[in-house]
């Protein structure tokens, strides 16, 4: 399901350091698609492809990038590399990593020094990366704003539901329901 029309000038890049962040990313995807956003998707890593990321942000510009979502786990180089290489605003999505369970990925995200940042969202984050790529797209593009007013309504309608069924059924029913 998308929501409204699409949104053909808007491209946003989503690059991640290994496949085996895709599961971390796959919700930053989703969503900028259900807004009708053009999405590249790339396995880019800071230190096994170092030549092949510092080619795409050289060139995201020209190409008509917006904004890049970048994820990445452990000694997370790519989002901050990435951001060296380019003025697109960069978010960084820090992906749980087996040994320190993502802490290592967001500090290295988050701990950018002064004069180039990396707007860092929760250790697998990817959703709020999403998001947050197509609100900075929307401040320019009213019928996007719209959208994601849209999709806001739609998580407040939710949990109003979710509320008045417990209401009527009690918490043990509600919790046997969840189980
Ligand atoms: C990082 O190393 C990647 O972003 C990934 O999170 C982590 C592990 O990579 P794989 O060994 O699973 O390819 O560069």
């Amino acid at each position: 399901m998308t929501l409204g029309k699409a949104e053909p000038k808007q491209l946003v890049a989503v690059v991640m350091g290994s496949d085996s962040d895709l599961p971390t990313l796959q919700p930053a995807v989703n969503i900028l698609e259900k807004l009708n956003l053009i999405v590249e998707v790339r396995i880019l890593s800071a230190h096994r492809t170092p030549l092949e990321m510092m080619s795409f942000a050289k060139q995201a510009q020209s190409k008509g990038v917006k904004v890049i979502i970048a994820g990445a786990g452990g000694a997370a180089h790519l989002p901050g590399m990435v951001a060296s290489l380019t003025t697109i605003p960069v978010i960084g999505v820090p992906v749980q990593s087996k040994a320190l369970s993502g802490v290592d990925s967001m500090h290295s995200i988050l701990q950018m020094p002064p004069g180039v940042p990396v707007a860092t969202v929760a250790i697998g984050g990817g959703l709020n990366a999403g998001l947050l790529a197509a609100q900075i797209l929307a401040i320019s593009n009213p019928n996007l704003a719209g959208k994601i007013d849209t999709y806001r309504q739609s998580l407040h309608d939710e949990v109003v539901s979710k509320d008045q069924k417990l209401i009527k059924i009690g918490t043990a029913a509600y919790l046997a329901k969840m189980n």
